[in-house]
Formats: structure tokens, C-alpha cells, sequence
């Protein structure tokens, strides 16, 4: 084992498996090295990841709005869904068939605008049935949506991660060359906190860390349009500044917003306030 600044205190901390290994020993070389190349039937230009350190914050949502503005822009867009215990992409895009397969790879679905998607729950038979497998085979399922799936032409990737900073964030972080983290938050002090925890792991493994998307952040009155907001003073921007990180936009609380993802029609959903945040993500990468 090489002795580098970055090694673990208690050498015994790391497994000499850099896969699975969270030391940032002097073993560790780049985060390239457990790069895999995707299908050969794919070429995938551009990967942005959609994490955050919390759930339910609107990753998913923020994710689909994001597809289907690049989608608009006449781009061949994709989304794997990383969140393989709580996948929800599907059920925002309508998208309720089976997955096909072609010599061996299985191809994605492609919604009603064309945004290639795959999810576990394109696979399963049932999609209320729950996905109850350790990590590391869930780890492996996203590395084989990276691999095995017929992706084609991709301009950009998105990739829906699950909450937090487990394997299949680091595995996704590893494998998939990612040219952007995009950090979902909400206003309160809370997630500011577990946010930094997302970042700081993105950083460690050397993933450009892009900004921050502000969701519920504000509810605009119908009746008059005042501004309110719900969770008093954000605490967003302080986070921003703290982990030098720009604020690339924010999305208010809007029940249509909701009710669209819900019914399956985030495609016909207002694009509004997603399309300058799209744009400005594009400018990044
Ligand atoms: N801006 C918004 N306005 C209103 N409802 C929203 C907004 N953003 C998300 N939601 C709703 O909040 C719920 C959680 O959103 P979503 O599933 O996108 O969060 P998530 O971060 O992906 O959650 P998880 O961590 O479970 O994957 C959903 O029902 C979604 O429709
Ligand atoms: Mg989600
Ligand atoms: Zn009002």
C-alpha cells in the first residue's frame, strides 16, 4: 500500500477493494479507474447525476421536469433511474409497459415526447411488488442499467440517484462518467446539513459538483399572486456559500406540479421555471 497524505490514520480501514471501499487511502488512484464503458450499442455524450443528502425532496421530479425541457430543445435525451427501492420516473412519464430485450441488452422505454427510460419497475411484473435485495445487489442493478442497456444515441443522461450517500450513490459516482452533480435541497435548516454530507461525498470522489436546486421555496397566492414562504427564511443560501456552491435556481410549491407527475403527464406539466435552470445547467458541462 502507498503512503500518501490521504491515508487512513489506521491503514486496516481500507479494504484494498477500491469498489467498495470508502478510505481514501493512497491506493486510491483517480475515481476513473472503476470507470466502466456503457453497452456498445450506446454513446452517451453528457451524464448529469440528480442527487441530494435527504428524500422526498423533488430529485425525481426536479429529474423528469429537467428530461423533458432538454427533450423540447429537439435533444435525445435519457434517464436511468438509480433509485431502485423507491423508483418513480416511470409513474411521472405514464410509462407502465415491460422493458424489451435485443441480443441479450434490454432496450429503454421511450416516453410520449421520446425520453429513453429505464427503471426497475419496467422489469418488474408487478410495480407495487417491493425490491427487497442488500446494497450490493442493488448496487449492481444500476451498474448493469449502465452496461446492459441499448441506450443508443444520448445527448444528455440524467440519473435519478435514492437519497442519501449509499452504495448506489457511490457506486454510480465510480462507474458512470458524470459530468455534473446537480444538489436538490428545500428550504429548511435540516437538509442544509445532510446536503453538505452529498456533496462532500460527490467531492471525494472527484465528481464536479454543479449547484443547487432550491425546490419548494416559495407558494405563489392564485387569488393574488403574493409570494409566500412557507418555511420562513432559507437556509439555502448560506448552505450555497458555505460549500461554494452556486444556486442554479429554484421551483415554488405548486400543486400542479404534483398533480401532473401523479398522473402520469409531466410531459404536459408548465415548463416555465425549469427551462432558464436547464439552460444554465447546460452552460456547466
Ligand atoms: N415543486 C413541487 N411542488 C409540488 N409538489 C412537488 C414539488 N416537487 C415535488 N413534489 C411532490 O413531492 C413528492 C416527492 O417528490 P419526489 O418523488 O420528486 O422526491 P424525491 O426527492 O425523488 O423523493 P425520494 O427521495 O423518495 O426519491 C411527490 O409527490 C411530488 O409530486
Ligand atoms: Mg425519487
Ligand atoms: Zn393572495
Amino acid at each position: 500500500m502507498n503512503n500518501s497524505d490521504n491515508a487512513p490514520a489506521n491503514p486496516e480501514s481500507c479494504s484494498h477493494d477500491c469498489g467498495s471501499c470508502s478510505s481514501n487511502c493512497g491506493e486510491r488512484k483517480t475515481s476513473c479507474n472503476l470507470r466502466v464503458p456503457p453497452h456498445q450499442g450506446s454513446s452517451i455524450k453528457k451524464v448529469i447525476g440528480i442527487a441530494s443528502g435527504k428524500g422526498g425532496v423533488g430529485k425525481s421530479t426536479i429529474t423528469s421536469l429537467m428530461a423533458v425541457a432538454l427533450r423540447q430543445q429537439g435533444l435525445n435525451v435519457a434517464i436511468l433511474d438509480a433509485d431502485i427501492t423507491g423508483p418513480s420516473i416511470p409513474k411521472g412519464f405514464g410509462l407502465t409497459e415491460h422493458a424489451k430485450s435485443e441480443d441479450n441488452a434490454i432496450v429503454p422505454c421511450l416516453s410520449k415526447t421520446g425520453v429513453k427510460v429505464m427503471s426497475i419497475n419496467l422489469l418488474l411484473d408487478d410495480q407495487n411488488e417491493p425490491v427487497i435485495w442488500r446494497g450490493p445487489m442493488i448496487a449492481g442493478v444500476v451498474k448493469q442499467f449502465w452496461t446492459n442497456v441499448l441506450w443508443g444515441d444520448v445527448d444528455i443522461m440524467l440519473v435519478d440517484l435514492p437519497p442519501g450517500t449509499g452504495d448506489v450513490p457511490l457506486t454510480v459516482f465510480q462507474t458512470l462518467p458524470i459530468d455534473g452533480v446537480v444538489i436538490v435541497t428545500s428550504p429548511q435548516q435540516l437538509v442544509a446539513m445532510v446536503v453538505a454530507k452529498a456533496v462532500h461525498m460527490a467531492e471525494k470522489l472527484a465528481v464536479p459538483v454543479l449547484g443547487m436546486i432550491e425546490n419548494y421555496s416559495y407558494i405563489k397566492c392564485p387569488k393574488c399572486g403574493e409570494i409566500i414562504h412557507p418555511f420562513g427564511k432559507s437556509s439555502t443560501e448560506e448552505a450555497a456559500t458555505e460549500l461554494n456552491l452556486p444556486i442554479l435556481g429554484s421551483l415554488p410549491i405548486d400543486p400542479e406540479i404534483a398533480s401532473s407527475f401523479d398522473a402520469g403527464a409531466i410531459e404536459s406539466a408548465n415548463m416555465e421555471i425549469i427551462i432558464p435552470i436547464v439552460s444554465h445547467i447546460q452552460s456547466l458541462i
